[in-house]
């Protein structure tokens, strides 16, 4: 499974003032995805950007940009942020009344569709929609601010949602205090693929950046 993991490094953690450069420096430094933090301060505690800013970033990079909605409602927004450029959605089970429903939307809009779910979310809330999905995130920290401690009791839903998805073709991400002493755990329970904000973004140059994702990849290796 090594060989397939992606990383996708967390903006949330970059210095938005100079969030294109910000995006363009993690790609040449080998990020395999782009990840975007939707907050919308009613979900979460918490307030980051729309698709306006989305749609100005996406000439930084060809990379797959991978939005995580942490918004309530997410429905109204879904075309919008598919316009923006964005090539993953993830909604959370837990903000949208009729997930299905959304779930098939994203497909609809020719973007991959995710669900994602809290810490206190039991894996059996995504049981039902896993052929709807390219992509379950299993939140490892509350939604809204980077910088959090790992919650290790959702190894073991890791575990339970691996189980979950089987052979189907769908990824297992986690989100949330990932870094060199926690990855090789989160692989080891059926994860294989990783937002870390803080763990990339920490250093603040292009080659502080290349030398975090290697450190993910090599405590990746030897989890
Ligand atoms: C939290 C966000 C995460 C966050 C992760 O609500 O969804 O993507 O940026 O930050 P770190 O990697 O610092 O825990
Ligand atoms: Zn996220």
């Amino acid at each position: 499974m090594a060989a397939d993991l992606v990383i996708a490094p967390s903006i949330l953690s970059s210095d938005f003032s100079r969030l294109g450069e910000e995006i363009a420096a993690v790609d040449r430094a080998g990020a395999d995805w782009i990840h975007l933090d939707v907050m919308d301060g009613h979900f979460v505690p918490n307030i980051t950007f729309g698709p306006p800013i989305v749609a100005a970033v996406r000439g930084a990079s060809k990379k797959f940009f991978d939005a995580h909605l942490m918004i309530e409602p997410a429905d109204p927004y879904l075309e919008a942020f598919a316009k923006a450029g964005c090539d993953g959605i993830t909604v959370h089970a837990e903000a949208t009344r009729h997930l299905d429903r959304s779930l098939q939307a994203i497909r609809g809009l020719g973007c991959k569709a995710g669900v994602a779910i809290n810490p206190a979310t039991p894996e059996t809330a995504i049981q039902y929609v896993l052929d709807r999905v390219d992509l379950v995130l299993v939140m490892t920290v509350n939604p809204g601010f980077g910088g959090q401690s790992f919650i290790r009791s959702t190894l073991e839903k890791i575990r339970r949602v691996r189980a979950l998805i089987g052979d189907r073709p769908i990824r297992l991400q986690v989100d949330g205090g990932v870094a060199p002493d926690t990855i090789g755990e989160i692989v080891a329970a059926g994860a294989d693929t990783f937002v870390a904000g803080s763990a990339v973004y920490k250093g603040g140059t292009e080659a502080a950046y290349r030398a975090n994702m290697d450190a993910l990849r090599a405590s990746a290796k030897r989890g």
